[in-house]
């Protein structure tokens, strides 16, 4: 069975990602790092040549390959958008079980805030940007999930425990 991690920037998609491939001994997939491999560069410069629409494009089209190609024991890191694409999540739920890594505002700033290859917090105020996508964001979030984890003040063991226990 597919795991999918959806979450807000800096939730820690791609860490706990990683840490939950060995745990399950299952290949780690992200969509991220898929986008740039078709486009043959980074998603900060995707947004500055292209902008955000075509970037959510190929995104989208990076998850219809994966259902396409029918791939059934992986983790898959998802950016931070993908599932705020209203037409992206019936096809989450499709590729599998859907773990939304839910996170304060308060700890994205304190991890991103110099961060500079995230175009959508580049800018006077990330913090405002942060509470403001975060708000907006959180119901579809919700929607497009099969299990809420709560990651603020947790250990990666916790959160992966966690995890393991909702999935299986
Ligand atoms: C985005 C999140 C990023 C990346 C892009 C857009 C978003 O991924 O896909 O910068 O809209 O939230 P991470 O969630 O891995 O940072």
């Amino acid at each position: 069975m597919n795991v999918i991690l959806i979450g807000f920037m800096g939730c820690g998609k791609s860490t706990i990602g990683v840490k939950l491939s060995y745990r399950m001994r299952q290949a780690l997939l992200d969509t991220d790092k898929l986008v740039e491999k078709n486009a043959g560069c980074s998603i900060k410069e995707i947004f500055e040549r292209e902008g955000e629409d075509s970037f959510r494009q190929k995104e989208h089209a990076v998850l219809e390959k994966l259902l396409e190609e029918g791939g059934k024991n992986y983790i898959i890191a998802t950016g931070g958008g993908l599932p705020i694409q209203e037409n992206n999540r019936p096809l989450l739920k499709k590729l599998g079980k859907v773990v939304y890594l839910r996170v304060t505002p308060e700890t994205v700033y304190a991890r991103l805030k110099h961060d500079k290859t995230r175009p959508l917090l580049q800018g006077d105020n990330p913090q405002e940007k942060i509470n403001h996508l975060m708000a907006e964001r959180q119901h579809a979030y919700e929607q497009a999930a099969d299990y809420i984890v709560d990651v603020d003040g947790k250990s990666f063991e916790q959160i992966l425990t966690d995890i393991t226990e909702k999935v299986q």
